[in-house]
């Protein structure tokens, strides 16, 4: 049964944890499943990745919205498309709705324009599930930081009014398609949070099959 299931949060909140989770309870019910992620889900991509990862890069915000939206056009094309197109349940960590959260509440971009940029990029692919995997800031900066053991990426660098910004808009998201986008609460220890992240797919992929009956 295809489907495209993203999750999505701050630095810090579990979701690539909870996206191998996850996966594995798939393929554990037999469906195909491809675990992937944004930005760097395809090895041309990888280079994306780490120019936008690396301290050092000086990128203008808008060189930084294009390389999100390129690494994203790549991905759908090359892994995305073909997944779903051979009927796999498709997890990704993080997609558009990080485009939404980070780069126009992050970085002030306009929204209709990221709109557009987003709907384009991606082929007009939009997930059929989002896991919004929501935690307090300094939870998820804290695990971050222990996660990285240094520094960390030219995100995690952020002031705390950025990361603020970015978790108002995966609040906003939700708020504006809150049959796509649910809220799971991540302050939760991590088996609590997995419970409901199983549960929520599990439902989702059995109101789609029933739908399809
Ligand atoms: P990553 O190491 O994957 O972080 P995380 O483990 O938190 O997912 O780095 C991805 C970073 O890129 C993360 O800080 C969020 C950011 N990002 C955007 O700003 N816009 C986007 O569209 C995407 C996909 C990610």
């Amino acid at each position: 049964m295809a489907a495209l299931v993203t999750l999505e949060g701050i630095e810090g909140c579990g979701k690539s944890t909870q996206a191998g989770l996850l996966a594995a309870h798939l393929e554990d019910r037999g469906l195909e499943t491809v675990l992937t992620c944004e930005p760097g889900g395809t090895r041309v991509t990888a280079e994306i990745r780490r120019l936008l990862a690396d301290p050092a890069s000086e990128l203008d915000p808008r060189a930084e919205l294009l390389l999100f939206l390129a690494d994203r056009a790549q991905h759908v094309t090359e892994v995305i498309r073909p997944a779903l197109e051979r009927g796999a349940v498709v997890i990704c960590d993080r997609y558009s709705d990080s485009t939404i959260a980070y780069q126009c509440h992050g970085r002030g971009h306009e929204r209709a324009l990221v709109d557009e940029l987003n709907a384009w990029a991606a082929g007009q692919l939009v997930p059929d599930l989002t896991l919004w995997i929501d935690c307090e800031i300094e939870i998820g900066l804290e695990r971050a930081r222990v996660h990285s053991g240094g520094p960390g990426d030219r995100f995690e660098a952020e002031p705390t009014a950025f990361h603020q910004r970015v978790r108002d808009g995966f609040a906003g998201c939700c708020k504006d398609d809150p049959e796509r986008v649910r809220r799971i609460d991540g302050n939760r220890d991590q088996a609590s949070v997995t419970a409901s992240v199983l549960a929520t797919v599990d439902e989702f992929l059995a109101s789609q099959s029933g739908a399809a009956r």
